[in-house]
């Protein structure tokens, strides 16, 4: 969702504002503007659409140079996107004041019928409009900025990262935060403002987290941080570890190209220096929840949203079995409104790539606020997530830029596992050689992804072979559930076809009466090898739905010498222990909906009507 960079020193200012857009493209966005101060005053240029279309308006009215200013992608929310609504939004009758806002203001009609009152003008259908309107108002009246937007945004509800520039103090930027995100990049003699380091990462690599409810005070040489009340904030500095040309394209087609390849890095950097060669874990990060507090856990509650939410399911598997703690799997935005049982020892693990789905940090203040412990597997060093969290498992993935997540739920799964194996060495719950082989085992784990990787050109070659699809199913059980479920999501998100996930024992319970003549169904099926195997079953499922017309295509382990007589196709993955099969079975799937969606001309990196970071609830 919207995308905000400020910029306040001695390079051209268009040159960052546009550069960091850019990088934030990928939250999704459906309009961009800018504004700078130069020697003209106050420039500002915003159009509808993609990004190009800024930069063409900027070709045709070129702005003069300039060491300040803001820089937004819009996805639209209170209002079509058009150039109108467009940010930035200019303030009071002079228009001296410019502003960008991420965020939804909840009070903004009552705010407006005000200014509406006194005969102000609106040049937007947006809220953000009201605030840049009040904050100017209040300038005139005080004639100091900070005052001013410090008295504003005490008067705002709701959501909202706000930046301001004013032509009056051409040598500041203002930033507030309220539950959306802000970080701030630390140069020399310079400072920027970001949604999320990607907006300044090529320029520094210095970094602050902003935190709730407090302003920023922005100059080339100097940051100060307040709290909305006035109070002085020492905010920590922290070193981004991403790699500014990790966010780049790299000679791949598409940023989902490329991030399917990164998986066996984004899955071995997760789990480099947190196993040793005998299989025993070591994530300090989570020991500091305390070796007590962590025996008395009575429930784990993982809360995510879509895909991060089926690396919950997966790790529920593993943590459940291994640990022996009760743990469930809730949907971030369902969890809190229906007044689950929390108690201090309850672990809640809210899994999130961005650490800014609102969906997700509402869940975990409402879990925190019932005395659970929060534990946070993370993808974005300083995301608001991390912060609010009593501890934080980063996933190392590097920035996942395509707005379809792939190798940050292959991360995410990692760390699930490493949770897992974690909770039983402190419980002590299994024995210690089983536990450590599974350790040794999931070393192992990198090496066979970069094997699927190697053979990704059967799975691509289905999805072009069926781009003419109008439905697929998907049918999984066990792990295999919420990998089915996955790739139907990878499928609707990219290629905007109907596609459902199942648990494949499930359909004789309804789900068979969808399968007619040459309905496409996807298949993960189990290891043969195991004691407890589902395998069997998964092969009956098969028959039933081919006996009824249905195309098979499975994924299956190598060895498997059954599957091939039932399935039209078999997408093969290397063998492993059951459990750690999601991490290899999920790959041919996205390389699948990427390239049935690429088939089909679909913009595999930014699909319609979708923001990367789901920002509001
Ligand atoms: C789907 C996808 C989304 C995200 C979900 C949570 O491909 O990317 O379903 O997984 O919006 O996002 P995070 O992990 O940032 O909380």
């Amino acid at each position: 969702m919207c995308g905000i960079v400020g910029y306040v020193g001695p390079k051209e200012t268009l040159d960052v504002l546009l550069g960091g857009l850019k990088r934030l493209e990928y939250r999704g966005y459906d309009s961009a503007g800018v504004s700078v101060i130069s020697e003209l005053g106050l420039e500002t240029r915003k159009k509808a659409g993609k990004l190009t279309n800024l930069v063409n308006e900027i070709a045709e009215h070129p702005m003069r140079p300039s060491h300040i200013g803001i820089g937004h992608t819009r996805w639209a929310t209170h209002g079509a996107p058009t150039d109108g609504n467009a940010h930035p939004h200019l303030g009071g009758p002079t228009q001296k004041l410019s502003l960008i806002h991420n965020g939804i203001i909840e009070n903004f009609a009552e705010l407006k019928a005000e200014l509406l009152a006194e005969g102000t003008k609106f040049a937007s259908e947006t809220d953000s409009e009201v605030a840049a309107h009040l904050i100017a108002r209040e300038y005139a009246s005080v004639g100091d900025l900070p005052t001013a937007f410090a008295n504003v945004v005490n008067r705002l509800h709701g959501a909202f990262t706000l930046l301001v520039v004013h032509v009056d103090q051409p040598d500041v930027v203002m930033a507030a935060r309220r539950n959306a995100p802000l970080v701030i990049g630390l140069g020399d003699g310079e400072n920027f403002l970001g949604s999320d380091v990607a907006a300044f990462v090529e320029h520094t690599k210095r970094a602050i987290s902003v935190g709730q409810d407090q302003i920023v005070i922005l100059r080339a040489n100097s940051v100060e941080v307040r709290g909305f009340d006035g109070t002085p904030a020492t905010p920590e500095e922290f070193t981004v570890d991403w790699d500014a040309s990790a966010a780049s394209k790299g000679g791949w087609p598409s940023f989902m190209d490329k991030e399917i390849h990164d998986q066996p890095q984004a899955v071995g950097d997760t789990l480099m220096g947190r196993i040793d060669a005998d299989g025993v874990v070591q994530l300090s990060e989570v020991e500091s929840l305390g070796v007590d507090w962590v025996n008395n856990i009575d429930r784990l509650v993982f809360v995510a949203c879509g895909t991060a939410s089926y690396a919950g399911d997966v790790a529920k598997y593993a943590v459940e079995k291994w640990s022996r703690i009760p743990t469930s799997v809730e949907l971030s935005h369902e969890f809190r409104y229906r007044d689950p049982i929390i108690t201090d020892r309850t672990l809640v693990v809210a899994i999130s790539q961005s650490g800014e789905t609102m969906d997700t940090l509402m869940a975990t203040r409402y879990a925190k606020e019932a005395g659970a412990k929060v534990l946070a597997i993370c993808n974005t060093q300083g995301a608001t997530l991390a912060r609010e969290s009593d501890a934080v498992i980063y996933t190392h993935a590097g920035p996942e830029v395509a707005v379809a997540s792939t190798k940050a739920l292959t991360a995410q799964i990692t760390a699930g596992y490493l949770l897992g194996l974690l909770l039983a060495q402190l419980r002590n719950s299994m024995p210690a050689t089983a536990r450590q082989a599974l350790g040794q085992e999931l070393l192992k784990m990198p090496a066979r992804v970069q094997q699927v990787i190697d053979g990704l050109a059967q799975p691509r070659q289905l999805g072009k072979d069926f781009a003419d699809a109008k439905s697929v199913l998907f049918l999984g059980r066990n792990v295999g559930f919420p990998i089915a479920m996955e790739g139907a999501l990878k499928l609707k998100e990219l290629a905007y076809i109907h596609a459902e996930g199942f648990a494949a024992g499930e359909l004789k319970h309804g789900p068979i009466a969808l399968i007619d003549e040459g309905q496409p169904v996807i298949v993960i099926v189990p290891s043969p090898r195991e004691a407890d195997t589902l395998h069997p079953k998964v092969i009956s499922n098969i028959q039933e739905i081919r006996a009824r017309g249905a195309k098979v295509i499975a994924v299956a382990e190598e060895g498997d010498a059954i599957v091939g007589d039932y399935a039209e196709h078999v997408i093969f993955t290397p063998q492993c222990q059951s459990i750690f099969s999601p991490i290899l079975s999920v790959i041919p799937l996205q390389a699948f909906a990427m390239e049935l969606a690429t088939a089909k001309g679909l913009d595999v990196d930014q699909p319609r009507n979708l923001a990367k970071s789901v920002t509001v609830e």
